[in-house]
């Protein structure tokens, strides 16, 4: 029994690890533009993630990353409401994959399909909406729900057409991909490189962080282009019964229909498609990773609906990461929030999928003696159109003798002091709590995305108010406004920028008690694990006189996090760190208002009925209550919504007998969306 608990425990816990990696990965890649994870690693992560909440589904969770798409909008645009959900792909990573899907698939269907195949082209997800013709408005994709309002950006694609051609229904939204052409972007970056700009790392960064310019002149500055693949949200039925005659519809209407696009009748056909499309990926204008494969009938498609995230009749086929070979010069060390001693590779540069790539991440010291890695190898490097490279593998055969195996540092980098060696974790930490790194590292945490969120302040304003003895810890941060006249003398945080970030600084104080536990930075305190302390504890004073079994009795926390808390407030410089940040007024207790969610289900009852795939029965139940809606277990005229899944049994025929409103899953969904639409407005 007590095997089963660690067994279960270490489920649970890795199930937490993943999904707070993925939400980390997300919000910079979907957010920030700047990813830090192989794309190829963050599909393993999540890929393993959906195995693990399958074969645990007591740890199941509709916030999960396997049932979200992207990140939330940012707050910098206004935030639109999609009509209809903003879908994500399943991935197949070799013909195996592939063709399981296809058997999947036909054993659902009733009939043979064919498939139409397109380029997955590697650039930003948008939606465009047409009133009587008129291009209105223009999102990115967001979390798939909510996305941004780009409308002016959109506007200055000149591949996006702004008034339709030919006839069109009055409301009218289509869904494509926008992408930095490869020429376009090398000159760009070139020209920022000359400018003394930072330079993007690929297309798609390029793309995303065109799109996303507050000032919409600048996006028009950069060469965007767009490739519509599909329809949305229309208000008529159109006449098309397939995705093919979708396009063919589409492109008639004026929008860019990518050339490569082709009907196929087997699997067989499909396979070639691919190969065909990967020999000519290497000379294409834009970036892309691999083939999408679509159910062509819309019929089919309809039946076949959307399991969590994804819709089942389609898939992207992804092409294999690019693989180069190059040098291993040096191996360097710098130094994480935690005191995290991390060693990187300085690379021979070398050029993969457009881009120069002259480091790559080396993980940890087992990460580097497991392949066996020597300055001097030459070694095997992976990039899919990610930012952070790879080591694959050190080619040994070329070894010539002179390689130098790895010497892990002894003193910490950059203030010298001892390091210490963690077996466990295969990690070495600099323990000097004042070592200037991971004090900058630390700030940096504090007003991240997910945990403050200041707006504004980045690693190099934060080294520079460190340089200039302005900030010496985060709770300085709230200090700053008493410091004001020296703060402006500094170049680089003139004034309108200094204003901003005052401004961001003080509303950060609105930030609840969870984001502040996650702001401290105690190691394994993610998001979900703060939500919990928060919800357990209800304020810092409590959590801090908590001990190992008040951890340990939560559902969620086990001795590893349980330890690393009670070693966290152990230490007299976090408490005094604690109370800087309670004298300077933020929130260190729960709020009591309870949230009341719109009430947009008032008056209405419901009856639920069959297997879900989504979501659990119950998470359905709770969600209408929450709403203001009402459940019922038997059909009746006084009923205004059957909501079905798969085997509905006999009350499916009692509602279709009394003519009450039937909804799926999705078709749930898109009620709520299209009520909370009308309940803003
Ligand atoms: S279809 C419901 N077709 O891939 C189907 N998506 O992981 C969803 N993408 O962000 C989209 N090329 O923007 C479709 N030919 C294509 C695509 C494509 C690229 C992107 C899409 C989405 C991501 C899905």
């Amino acid at each position: 029994m007590a095997e089963k608990t660690d067994s279960d425990n270490l489920n649970r816990l890795r199930i937490e690890e993943l999904r707070s990696q993925l939400n980390k990965h997300n919000i910079l890649y979907y957010q920030k533009n700047s990813p830090e994870t192989l794309d190829s690693e963050y599909d393993f992560l999540m890929r393993e993630l959906r195995e693990l909440e399958m074969l645990y589904p007591q740890y199941a969770n509709s916030d999960s990353p396997t049932q979200l798409v992207g990140a939330p909008p940012s707050k910098r645009f206004k935030s639109v409401t999609h009509k209809l959900p903003m879908l994500s792909l399943a991935n197949a990573f070799n013909n195996d994959e592939f063709l399981s899907w296809n058997e999947r698939l036909s054993k659902l269907l009733t009939a043979e399909t064919d498939f139409v195949c397109e380029l997955k082209y590697d650039g930003l997800a948008i939606s465009a909406i047409y009133e009587n013709g008129n291009l209105i408005q223009g999102a990115t994709r967001g979390d798939g729900t909510k996305g941004e309002d780009v409308t002016n950006n959109l506007k200055t694609i000149e591949s996006l057409p702004q008034t339709l051609s030919g006839s069109y229904p009055s409301v009218l939204e289509v869904r494509g991909e926008v992408v930095f052409p490869i020429s376009e972007f090398n000159l760009f970056n070139a020209a920022r490189a000359a400018d003394g700009l930072p330079e993007y790392t690929n297309p798609r960064n390029a793309a995303a962080g065109a799109l996303r310019q507050l000032d919409p002149n600048e996006t028009a500055k950069r060469p965007l282009d767009v490739f519509i693949y599909g329809l949305g949200y229309t208000d008529s039925n159109l006449p098309y019964a397939t995705q093919l005659d979708s396009l063919d519809y589409l492109s008639q209407l004026g929008f860019n229909i990518n050339e490569n696009n082709l009907l196929v009748k087997s699997t067989d056909q499909v396979m070639e498609y691919y190969s065909s499309c990967l020999a000519k990926q290497p000379n294409l204008n834009y970036a892309c990773d691999g083939i999408v494969v679509k159910v062509n009938r819309l019929d089919f498609q309809r039946h076949l609906g959307t399991v969590g995230r994804e819709p089942k009749w389609a898939i992207a086929f992804k092409f294999p990461a690019e693989q180069k070979e190059t040098t291993l010069l040096d191996i360097r060390f710098n130094v994480g929030r935690t005191g995290s001693i991390n060693p990187y590779a300085i690379l021979d540069p070398v050029q993969i999928s457009g881009a120069n790539i002259k480091q790559a991440t080396l993980h940890n010291e087992d990460y580097i003696r497991s392949k066996d890695l020597r300055i001097g190898d030459r070694v095997v490097i992976e990039r899919a159109g990610e930012v952070i490279p790879q080591v694959v593998k050190s080619i040994t055969t070329k070894r010539d003798g002179t390689e130098i195996e790895l010497i892990m540092p002894e003193t910490c980098p950059v203030c010298n002091h001892m390091i210490f060696s963690d077996e466990d974790e295969a990690l070495s930490y600099c323990v000097n709590s004042i070592c200037s790194a991971q004090l900058s590292k630390m700030v940096e945490h504090f007003a991240s995305k997910g945990a403050m969120d200041i707006q504004g302040l980045g690693p190099k304003q934060i080294q520079v108010l460190m340089a200039e003895n302005l900030i010496k810890d985060a709770s300085d941060l709230y200090d700053l406004k008493n410091q004001q006249d020296r703060a402006m003398t500094i170049e680089r945080i003139g004034e309108t920028s200094l204003d901003n970030l005052l401004n961001a600084i003080n509303e950060s104080m609105q930030q609840p008690f969870e984001r502040v536990l996650i702001a401290l930075g105690i190691r394994h305190v993610g998001p979900e694990v703060a939500e919990l302390l928060s919800n357990r504890f209800q304020n810092v004073d409590k959590l801090i006189d908590a001990s190992e079994p008040d951890f340990v009795s939560i559902p969620g926390i086990g001795p590893r996090i349980s330890s690393s808390i009670l070693s966290y407030f152990s230490n007299p410089s976090n408490i005094k760190l604690i109370n800087k940040l309670r004298n300077a007024g933020l929130n260190l207790k729960t709020e009591t208002t309870e949230q009341v969610d719109k009430q947009i289900l008032l008056n209405k009852t419901f009856v639920i009925t069959g297997r879900m795939d989504n979501f659990s029965r119950a998470e359905i139940q709770n969600k209408i209550k929450a709403l203001g809606g009402k459940v019922s277990s038997s059909v009746s005229k006084k009923i205004d919504y059957v909501i079905v899944g798969s085997d509905p049994g006999s009350k499916l025929d009692q509602a279709n007998s009394l003519q009450i409103n039937i909804l799926d899953e999705t078709q749930f969904s898109e009620l709520l969306q299209s009520l909370l639409l009308n309940y803003d407005q």
